[in-house]
């Protein structure tokens, strides 16, 4: 069986994955295993513990498939390089990224200490956003479907439509530097003063408490186009100018200021980053959502035409933006979505082995991505040296090992509905950015004072930004608008009226829950968990944040204790242990 070594590298969220015959057999975050968020650079951990992993060797690999292309839209690169803006960092940066990727099989060579004549896996570079696309469709169930990835920029292009149908991905359009959607909305959050790498949620969670107010003037800014895409006023914008400085080497990415001065004529101030959220920056972050929607849609209504099939997968950084996802059967004609869990440039790495895969097989569909668990998993020993490592019971701790797994549940039950926070650590990792059940932090939905109460203990998030519900999959439509599944959080629903004030602490400003829903098949430890708190509370929700402080969401049992000793967090289910605080 042919074996892919899917990598994203030297950019955001750098990633690795293994497909053995077909099938994504792991995949994991470069973050979740340096401990620095959105981490850039080359992910060699990733890569090897996906290996160690599958059992295999860096010999046994057959390909090395990358999320980049350099020859990709190069002679745009080269005349904007050599004609327009010669001393642009932006493009600079970029380009010697670029040219790093001719180095890959070195790198791996010298990170497993062997010679390059020793691996025999074929270098294949794939394009950014075909490889976003690949991420999605080729693990989706859809054998026919539109396709289109939006983001800030991949190989110089922000937005891409085609038509997957089998093995095959037809393009269509694509937008190219500088107009870009996904730097509109990172200007829009710098703006509001959100400056790190990955804050546009901020915004998005913002949107909720303002009104239009500044919409005619974000039209300006973004413009659609006849032919169903769109293009920036790019007088808003230093990117294809003076240039932004970026930082995508071995630590957390930096991205420099995005607007120029023209964007603080039209609006002001911008905000400073600990400054209070007045009413103008929250009209700001709403109006912004609100072109982003409509400029989503637009592109969706059209592929839609051009098209003309009722599935749609969708890829890229900005089909993050949960809210916008929520709303597009209410705002296109699709009736079929697929967003797979990691949508953004983490999730290329598996797109990029996909796109290669789909072009050697003879197979179809020999993968559709249902679980997001694809990370590393640890067995009770493991977990149990661990607790003796942190000599936990002579720290206060009461530690206990519960080999019936309902009487697990039932006690975990007991434990949130008691208004305790829960550490809840099971199985394997998630890949992609949501805790969704095994390495997550529970509470009670019902408790307005949850969401003060997890602030101020464990997370320090601002205040306007809400908590996620946990809902068995089969109660979605009595407790929301809309009763379709959302495997992997990526889309927000209106909660019901009457449910709202029921379940407080998930429901934000605006009455909807950014859900997941949770089906046996999906993840059976935490449905029954749900299920139990269920039974005790007639709520089928959980309150369901991820396992971290300020961190990479935790992925050992080592994260899982250090992050329960550190915070104020009550119990920690880990395995079949459960441990608590005894002066908690
Ligand atoms: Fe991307």
């Amino acid at each position: 069986m042919k074996t892919i070594l899917g990598i994203n590298a030297y950019h955001g969220d750098s990633s690795a994955c293994l497909l053995v015959g077909g099938k994504v057999v792991n995949a994991i975050e470069e973050e979740r295993i340096i401990r620095i968020k959105h981490w850039a650079g080359f992910p060699i951990e990733s890569i090897k513990w996906c290996l160690s992993d599958a059992k295999l060797n860096i010999q046994d690999i057959d390909y090395i498939a990358i999320s980049r292309n350099p020859s990709a839209h190069l002679h745009k690169k080269i005349l904007r390089t050599l004609t327009k803006i010669p001393s642009l960092s932006f493009l600079k940066s970029r380009l010697s990224n670029v040219a790093r990727i001719g180095e890959i099989k070195s790198e791996i060579a010298a990170a497993f200490n062997v010679s390059e004549s020793q691996i025999k896996a074929k270098i294949e570079n794939i394009e950014h956003h075909m490889a976003h696309i690949g991420s999605s469709f080729f693990v989706s169930p859809f054998s026919n479907a539109a396709c289109v990835t939006i983001d800030g920029f991949g190989d110089f292009v922000s937005t891409m439509r085609a038509v997957g149908k089998d093995r095959a991905i037809e393009i269509l359009d694509w937008v190219e530097f500088p107009h870009s959607l996904g730097i509109f909305y990172s200007a829009m959050t710098q703006f509001l003063g959100f400056w790190n790498y990955g804050d546009e949620y901020k915004v998005m969670g913002l949107s909720a408490y303002g009104s239009l107010g500044f919409k005619n003037q974000m039209m300006e800014i973004v413009k659609l186009k006849d032919n169903g895409l769109f293009e920036l006023d790019t007088s808003f914008f230093l990117h294809d100018k003076e240039g932004v400085e970026m930082v995508w080497e071995n630590g957390q990415p930096v991205i420099g200021k995005l607007f120029s001065d023209k964007l603080v004529e039209m609006f002001g101030n911008p905000r400073e980053t600990n400054e209070e959220i007045s009413k103008k920056y929250q009209d700001i972050a709403t109006s912004v959502q609100d072109v982003y929607e409509n400029t989503f849609f637009h592109i969706l209504n059209d592929a839609y035409k051009k098209i003309k099939v009722d599935s749609i997968s969708l890829a890229g950084g900005c089909i993050q933006n949960s809210l916008a996802n929520g709303k597009i059967t209410q705002n296109t004609p699709f009736k079929h979505l697929y967003i797979p869990p990691a949508s953004y440039d983490a999730g290329t790495a598996i797109g990029a082995a996909m796109c290669f895969w789909n072009k050697i097989s003879t197979s179809t569909k020999t993968f559709v991505m249902e679980s997001p668990y694809l990370g590393p998993e640890f067995k009770n020993d493991e977990i149990e040296n661990q607790i003796n490592l942190y000599n936990l019971s002579k720290k206060g701790c009461q530690v206990e090992f519960i080999k019936d797994e309902t009487e697990l549940y039932k006690k975990t039950a007991n434990e949130i509905s008691a208004g305790k926070i829960i550490g809840w650590f099971q199985g394997r990792t998630e890949f992609g950015p949501r805790a969704l059940g095994n390495r997550s932090i529970l509470v009670d939905p019902r408790r307005s004072e949850m969401k003060d109460i997890l602030n101020q203990r464990i997370k320090r998030r601002e205040w306007f930004r809400p908590f996620a519900p946990s809902i068995l999959e089969e109660k979605t439509d009595e407790w929301f608008e809309q009763g379709s599944s959302v495997p992997f959080m990526e889309k927000v629903f209106k909660i019901k009226e009457e449910k709202r004030k029921l379940i407080p602490a998930v429901c934000h400003e605006d009455g909807t829950g950014r859900l997941q829903t949770v089906s046996v098949k999906m993840n059976p430890k935490y449905y029954k968990l749900i299920k139990q708190f269920e039974s005790l509370t007639s709520v089928p929700i959980i309150l369901n944040t991820s396992f971290n402080d300020n961190e990479p969401i935790v992925n050992t049992p080592k994260d899982a204790i250090e992050c329960f000793l550190s915070t104020k967090i009550d119990v920690l289910v880990i395995g079949d242990f459960l441990i608590s605080k005894v002066s908690a």
